[in-house]
């Protein structure tokens, strides 16, 4: 493996925690931290851990009666500086299911002025003694940012373009529900990578579990450093998705974009669409995935995002089980948790 690969994963699996908690002499909890602010930082016992408590709240959530205890007495503040309607609304019901009182606080972007005025919010937000304060924000770094200047444990659910750990936690548990496993497999990350939190969290959580990290899109598409780290390159489909397990797709995220990257939407699904011919090059028994919100025609075509390959409305459901297996062992770290 690549040098810098192995250290990004070293200091991935490594005990430090990047967050102040100090694991001293009690015995090693599920979950050692105090947030969950990326998969960076994260071991793969930590990964393990979460997975695992996920799978049972995928039990309790088919369940007729789901209300459990666990945040009892507990308030979740969602705080979210960019729109968002899945992830806010897993995070909640997760909450909610877990008994905790959730507040949403939809923060308009135009009203922040970052620096100060979200460390404003901050210590705002802390003088009303919540538990847990599960935060969305335009700016890479802001959640960490956050984290520092309060007492609750804090959930970072996508920063700009830098992490978004819950997406790959329920990616994960997908794929390991779907097929047995996470190692050893061929997982294609396809499309926007450039302006992808979600595809940079994938990396980092399935390199470290043992998948074969391919990344597939346009030049201009794909930060040359990725390539840096090790992680096989690909610009044409064809040859990026043969022999792959798993298909993972990414919206092209046109809000980020400053300037023109793909010379029109036509022609960017002609040649990194993914429609049932690309599809076909990957292995027979390939599964699709797809974050959402899915731009049809764009990145992925409607027979496959709706197709017997397609994994993406489960993505959904896992992703309330991912959180509420976060939240429920964030809390584990709380006063009387
Ligand atoms: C992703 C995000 O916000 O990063 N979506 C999500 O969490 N539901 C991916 C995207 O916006 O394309």
């Amino acid at each position: 493996m690549h040098r810098a690969k192995r250290s990004l994963l070293a200091a991935s699996t490594g005990s430090a925690y990047s967050d102040g908690f100090k694991m001293t002499d009690t015995p090693r909890s599920v979950f050692p931290h105090r947030h969950l602010l990326g998969i960076e930082g994260l071991s793969p016992l930590d990964i393990q851990a979460l997975l695992d408590l996920a799978d049972q709240k995928v039990e309790v959530s088919r369940q007729i009666e789901k209300r459990k205890s666990s945040l009892h007495g507990r308030t979740q503040i969602n705080l979210f500086f960019e729109p968002s309607t899945r992830t806010q609304s897993s995070f909640e019901i997760a909450g909610k299911r877990l008994g905790a009182d959730v507040m949403n606080m939809a923060v308009a972007s135009s009203s922040v002025k970052k620096g100060e005025t979200l460390i404003d919010t901050a210590a705002t937000l802390n003088a009303m003694r919540p538990d847990i304060i599960v935060v969305r924000h335009h700016a890479a770094g802001a959640v960490h940012l956050l984290a520092r200047k309060v007492d609750c444990a804090v959930v970072n659910a996508g920063d700009g373009a830098h992490e978004h750990p819950t997406q790959a936690l329920l990616d994960a548990l997908t794929i390991r529900r779907n097929k047995g496993r996470i190692e050893g497999l061929v997982v294609a990350i396809c499309g926007d990578i450039l302006h992808s939190r979600v595809a940079r969290s994938n990396m980092i959580l399935l390199a470290a579990m043992g998948a074969q990290v391919r990344l597939v899109a346009p030049t201009n598409l794909l930060p040359p450093g990725f390539a840096r780290l090790g992680f096989p390159t690909f610009t044409n489909m064809r040859q990026g998705l043969e022999g792959a397990d798993i298909v993972m797709m990414l919206r092209l995220q046109r809000e980020r974009m400053n300037g023109s990257f793909v010379p029109s939407v036509k022609e960017y699904f002609r040649f990194y669409g993914l429609d049932q011919e690309k599809l076909s090059y990957a292995k027979p028994d390939a599964l699709v995935m797809h974050p959402g919100p899915m731009n049809r025609g764009v990145e992925i075509s409607s027979d496959v995002a709706d197709g017997a390959q397609s994994l993406i409305r489960e993505q959904v459901e896992m992703g309330v089980a991912v959180r509420m297996a976060v939240l429920e062992a964030l809390a584990s770290h709380l006063p009387n948790g």
